[in-house]
């Protein structure tokens, strides 16, 4: 599993109590994976931090599952998007799952002092169309710790497999 702009995440603690024990950890900031990695004492074994953009990360095998709550949005134009979802198509194995929160339309328009992309369920339909089918898709508001609601668009997208080759007893030529 990997989860892509994984900042101060409690969700690699969390994981790692359920059990995992493979994580990949991918943050753009060495400064985040520094301070998570300081949490995670006595787990380095199961986490592999890997410090990169996201539109260029490589890992060591194909990922089960792509897990990303609020970095997609960070990208702002139509080629850097293009290029995360190329990314994340050419990482996840067939079958395997993106689990993505990104801001709604709703949402807000800035984070962290940064202006963001918004998405509804058809945009990152769209986005991701071709190589990964929608099994799962909702809005949600996320209340953040200091007591404001923001509006994410959440879904799940699981990687279409390859199609077998038709036989010839099919009648294909
Ligand atoms: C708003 S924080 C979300 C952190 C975490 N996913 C969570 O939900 O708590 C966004 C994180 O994405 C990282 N990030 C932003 N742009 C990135 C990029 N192009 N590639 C990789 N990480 C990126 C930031 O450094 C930051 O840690």
């Amino acid at each position: 599993m990997a989860i892509i702009g994984v900042g101060m995440s409690a969700l690699v603690a969390d994981l790692i109590r359920y059990g995992y024990t493979s994580l990949d950890v991918v943050d753009v900031s060495p400064a985040a994976l520094g301070r998570l990695n300081e949490q995670l004492v006595g787990a380095a074994d199961r986490v592999r931090s890997v410090c990169a953009d996201v539109r260029d990360v490589r890992f060591d095998g194909p990922i089960d599952v792509w897990h990303d709550r609020a970095t997609l949005h960070f990208l702002t134009s139509a080629e850097d998007q293009a290029a995360y979802a190329a990314r994340a198509a050419d990482a996840v194995r067939p079958g395997g799952y993106i689990v993505l929160a990104t801001f709604s339309e709703r949402g807000p328009r800035h984070c962290s002092g940064l202006p963001v992309t918004r998405h509804d369920l058809t945009s990152l339909r769209t986005l991701f169309a071709g190589a990964f089918e929608m099994v799962e898709a909702f809005e949600r508001d996320h209340h953040t710790p200091w007591g404001a609601a923001q509006a994410f668009t959440h879904v799940v997208l699981q990687r279409t497999r390859a199609r077998p080759p038709r036989s010839r007893a099919s009648g294909a030529l």
